[in-house]
């Protein structure tokens, strides 16, 4: 039963409600905002005593003074004499409770008068009603943190089945920059989710967008500093403090085309990075994403329809374009391809071509090319593709996408890409896990409250509609959540709160929280979360440990950004990984009579194909070009040589 902390007290100005009630506690009572509390009441409806839990959302002291006026007479206008004053006063403290539960729940009735205690860690359970879904060996919960009051901690668990799908899905996260932790929030909470996640729901993976500096670039290194409170939080919610042990990073090339645009391009860690390149195929169908922004209409996108289908990838024929058929794979071969026809199309006066006027074609070809332009390093112009690995995704694989240096075009691209594939491959069951949880940070840019209504707006509104049936779960975090579109944050059934800014606070989103919760909420510590989830009738505020990975900051010391290579350097580093034995002076040796676009379309070859022998196939790439050169090679000039295994050579 516990220690008896207070009695429930209502008047008839200050009647009890079934959601609302009084009481008052001792002075000393180990109670605030935020503690949840269980009543007892006495008398018997229906033969049961009643029970009711709730949380304590407002607190009020005073004392029986009517007015200030007499506090001060007492003391002589004098702070320091109030000790003089003949009697002490009565100090009161009352607590507002909002209802959690009541048992029995029917009839729903006003909180009684009665008893009133600290909640234990089972009625923790049944006040916020996880005793439904926390059933031995059919358990769907999912640690989010520790709930603490007094000496007594309880872990609280969110609903998998409201978390990730099918009944609800979706998470949105809100506070100020730096102290609502946020992005740790995230990364602990994945943690949980794979050591938790029920075997019965099947198989889960994760895949990060990184939108900020090396924010999630050390996912697969462990923390530096754990303080012995956060392991003992990590053990009593059962969670393995350690980083995550399948990551895998992809990330475009830099506009140069050398080396990959991340931060994470420490040479100690490029086992699991990969380059993200896509080419004229894998572009031109999410073309709309960039070109909606513009004033693309319908005939642009009929031509843009046309050439993707007819065009692109196949022997094209036409009588204005010559005898010869055009093969079109890549951005340089479709810009030719627009030239001749603008050509002939001049010569003979035309305005028209297969019902396509020259001013649509114009602006098509503009736009178009301007893309591999725009979008330099993830749109190859060989049409060489190293994508995520679509089919092949494992359970409990994360899966980083490095786009925070990137032009915003070559994100949205990105993301409608990324999306849309996952999206398809789930619907057909072809992606290799059940469930996929897509983190995005800095949602407000991407999914606006107001501004245009962009392509990967209007995506990310899909994922939130309907991703939950498909097993496609959004989580999101942002500064401000009034900025971010209603219908986005509207349907994240679990939303958490880490300190939140107080003009934010004052938007009309928060009105339903009380202003004793408001407060708390403006002044909560690093790893304090409030917590709405859709089992819980009011919010809960948590703790949770520092996550068990590198964060970005300490990561970049560590493990620092490679410097800018040569292009010797850059093809070494990136064919290492397939042969150990490739060292600066083979490859020097091996691409000195080549081109530089030629040498960087035989990595990306080889690293598209990941050939058995990297060296002989990289060099035969080289080689294929040798017989269209007219001259006769020459013989190759004498370089310094060295061993193979020479540890120096690079
Ligand atoms: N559970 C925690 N307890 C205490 N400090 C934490 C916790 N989680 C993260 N931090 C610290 O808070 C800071 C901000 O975290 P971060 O997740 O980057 O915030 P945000 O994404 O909201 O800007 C980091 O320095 C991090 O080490
Ligand atoms: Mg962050």
């Amino acid at each position: 039963m516990g220690e008896i902390l207070g009695r429930v007290v209502a008047t008839e100005r200050r009647p009890n409600t079934p959601h609302e009630f009084h009481f008052w506690t001792a002075l000393d009572a180990p109670v605030g905002i935020g503690t949840i509390v269980r009543v007892e009441g006495t008398n018997p409806v229906s033969g049961h005593l009643p029970r009711v839990y709730g949380v304590i959302v407002e607190g009020f002291s005073y004392s029986d003074l009517e007015t200030p006026l007499h506090d001060v007479l007492g003391a002589d206008g004098s702070p320091d004499r109030a000790s003089d004053a003949p009697t002490r006063r009565t100090e009161i403290r009352l607590y507002k409770g909002a209802v959690l539960r009541h048992v029995p729940d029917d009839p729903l009735q006003p909180v009684p008068l009665g008893s009133v205690f600290l909640a234990s860690e089972q009625d923790v359970a049944v006040a916020l009603r996880m005793d439904a879904y926390m059933k031995e060996g059919q358990s769907t919960g999912i640690p989010i943190g520790l709930y603490r009051a007094g000496a007594m901690a309880s872990p609280i668990f969110l609903d998998a089945d409201f978390l990730l799908g099918p009944e609800a899905a979706h998470l949105n996260i809100t506070g100020v920059s730096g102290l609502a932790t946020k992005t740790s929030a995230v990364e602990w909470l994945l943690g949980s989710i794979f050591a938790h996640f029920p075997e019965k729901k099947g198989t889960v993976a994760a895949l990060c967008f990184n939108v900020k500096g090396p924010d999630l670039c050390f996912l697969d290194q462990p923390a530096t500093r754990l303080e012995p409170s956060d392991l003992e939080l990590y053990d009593k919610l059962g969670v393995p403090p350690a980083p995550f042990a399948n990551v895998e990073y992809f990330a475009p090339y830099t506009a140069r085309g050398y080396s990959l645009n991340t931060l994470r391009s420490n040479e100690s860690l490029s086992h699991n990075l990969r380059p993200l390149t896509w080419g004229l195929r894998e572009v031109l169908q999410y073309a709309e994403v960039l070109l909606n922004k513009d004033d693309v209409d319908a005939k642009a996108d009929a031509l843009i329809d046309f050439i993707r289908e007819r065009v692109v990838d196949q022997d094209f024929q036409d009588a204005a374009l010559g005898t010869t058929p055009h093969r079109v794979q890549s951005f340089t071969e479709l810009e030719r391809f627009f030239r001749e026809l603008l050509r002939a199309m001049e010569e003979k006066n035309q305005e028209q071509w297969r019902t396509h006027h020259v001013a649509t074609i114009r602006k098509v070809r503009n736009r178009l090319t301007n893309i591999s332009t725009r979008c330099r390093g993830l749109v190859t112009d060989d049409g060489t593709v190293s994508d995520l690995p679509w089919g092949a995704f494992q359970d409990r694989g994360v899966y980083v996408v490095d786009v925070a240096n990137l032009e915003e075009d070559a994100q949205d691209l990105i993301f409608a890409r990324v999306v849309t594939q996952l999206r398809e491959r789930l619907e057909k069951r072809t992606l290799g896990v059940d469930h996929v949880v897509v983190f995005v940070d800095e949602l407000n840019k991407y999914a606006p409250s107001d501004g245009p209504d962009t392509y990967v707006r209007k995506m990310l509104l899909d994922v939130a509609e309907r991703g939950r049936y498909l097993g496609l779960v959004l989580f999101a975090a942002q500064q401000f959540r009034s900025q971010v579109h209603r219908r986005v944050v509207g349907n994240s059934g679990t939303a958490l709160f880490g300190r939140m800014d107080s003009d934010e606070l004052a938007t009309p989103g928060y009105a339903t929280l009380a202003p004793a919760t408001r407060t708390k909420l403006a002044t909560l510590d690093k790893g304090e979360l409030m917590v709405r989830h859709p089992h819980f009738t009011q919010p809960v505020f948590v703790r949770f440990p520092r996550p068990a990975v590198l964060s970005g900051r300490e990561g970049v010391e560590k493990f620092p950004p490679a410097e800018e290579p040569t292009l010797d350097e850059a093809i070494v580093r990136a064919l290492r990984p397939l042969d150990r034995t490739i060292t600066l002076d083979w490859v020097k040796e091996t691409i000195a009579l080549a081109d530089e676009d030629e040498v960087l379309r035989a990595r990306n070859r080889t690293l598209q194909v990941r050939p058995d022998d990297p060296k002989a196939f990289f060099r035969a790439q080289l080689k294929r070009r040798i017989p269209a050169e007219t001259v006769a090679p020459r013989p190759r000039p004498a370089i310094r040589t060295s061993p193979n295994d020479d540890p120096y050579a690079f």
